[in-house]
């Protein structure tokens, strides 16, 4: 038993030690964190960012994160890390957001950057990789956006992913893996997954990359078979339009100029070389395989780009990681250990303000004047949904 229990742990400590880790941050070393983040100075009236735990905590210290401190402003914050490249790698984002104020409007997000952002000029227009994490607005807009780009345009995830809107920390976390499959999780639980071609109107990815990989296959003894299997990818590429299809987002639909059979010029399959017919052929289309969706090339910066209509969010326990075991290991030992005293002093500080309220009820009834019931139900109000 004991010995099953020890192979076991060394089997775990041996996938931690194997997970690369590219940048986390708990805000644990005092003022020190302005060493690391570089507020942007591209507008004077951009908002300030303190260290805070906030009103109620589950441990002072640990929960100590960036917190936005203006209402009605822009903020503009970004830290950076040795540049890296997420190709043929999981690559998992991970952090913890709180709303302790009560969220009417703003967003929650994060943003990975290339290496080349100029810290100080960031601004809502600056190029980024991947914007991810919760956005409100008002009753009807509260949600998680995962919006990755590609090719220097954004795409939006598809699917709608709703966010948290009470007032305490949630951890929010993005997988995207090489085999093109994505999830994202909240608190630790699955919230939504499945294919990026898929979620991401992008049917044709996979498709495309399948004929740039046969034809790179381009050695003799692969020369026959990648043949074939390249007329079989034409009579593919000549199938009807597919019914999600968005021409917005994918281009036209590049069909018609498939219908001519590449051979049809006095040339057999087998004679036809496929690199030159593929960049004939394929260059028009949006989706060459030389890296795709859920590839990038130089992650160097990850930052907060947004605005806010009522102050007093706080960010922290930022993670990038190729490991989603590490991932949920480092949300358990952050805002797992830290989420049930933060319910619970937020507990007692409700209690302490309904007694106050009731306190100055009976003051105010004592000194005659009428009392106003609105005023002592209001604290129950106070961390709920909008
Ligand atoms: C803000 O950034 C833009 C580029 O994105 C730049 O052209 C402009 O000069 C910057 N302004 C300041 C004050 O840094």
């Amino acid at each position: 038993m004991a010995w099953a229990r020890v192979s076991l742990w060394a089997l775990c400590a041996l996938r931690v030690a194997l997970a690369t880790v590219y940048f986390q941050e708990e805000f644990l070393d005092g003022e020190r964190w302005r060493n690391r983040w570089v507020p942007s100075t591209n507008d004077s009236r951009l908002g300030h960012f303190r260290l805070s735990s906030g009103k109620f905590y589950g441990h002072k210290e640990k929960d100590k994160g960036l917190q936005t401190t203006q209402d009605s402003r822009f903020y503009a914050i970004s830290a950076r890390f040795p540049p890296f490249s997420n190709k043929g790698r999981t690559l998992v984002l991970q952090y913890t957001v709180k709303h302790e104020q009560k969220m009417d409007c703003g967003g929650g997000y994060v943003k990975l950057f290339p290496a080349d952002l100029d810290p100080r000029t960031l601004n809502s227009q600056s190029p980024y990789y991947i914007m991810f994490g919760p956005d409100i607005c008002g009753f009807d807009f509260k949600k998680v956006h995962v919006i990755l780009q590609f090719k220097n345009e954004y795409h939006a995830n598809k699917k709608t992913i709703k966010c948290k809107v009470d007032g305490f920390t949630h951890l929010y976390t993005l997988i995207l893996r090489p085999d093109l499959t994505y999830e994202v999780k909240i608190d630790g639980q699955s919230t939504e997954l499945g294919s990026i071609e898929h979620d991401w109107h992008l049917t044709s990815l996979r498709k495309t990359a399948a004929m740039v990989v046969a034809a790179a296959a381009d050695t003799d003894q692969g020369r026959a078979r990648t043949a074939q299997d390249w007329k079989k990818h034409f009579l593919d590429a000549r199938a009807n339009k597919p019914s999600d299809w968005n021409s917005e987002l994918d281009r036209d639909w590049p069909g018609p100029m498939l219908q001519k059979p590449p051979y049809q010029d006095g040339l057999k399959p087998e004679g036809i070389n496929p690199d030159i017919w593929l960049h004939e052929k394929m260059s028009s289309t949006s989706y060459l395989a030389q890296y795709d969706l859920s590839e990038f090339e130089n992650i160097g910066a990850i930052g907060l780009e947004l605005w806010q209509v009522r102050s007093g969010t706080i960010f922290d326990n930022f993670l990038l990681t190729d490991d989603e075991a590490y991932a949920e290991n480092f949300g358990k030992a952050t805002w797992g250990q830290t989420k049930g005293p933060e319910k619970e002093m937020d507990d007692i500080l409700i209690k302490e303000e309904l007694i106050r309220a009731r306190e100055e009820e009976e003051d105010e009834l004592l000194e005659g004047r009428g009392h106003k019931p609105q005023d002592a139900f209001r604290p129950f109000h106070r961390r709920q949904e909008l």
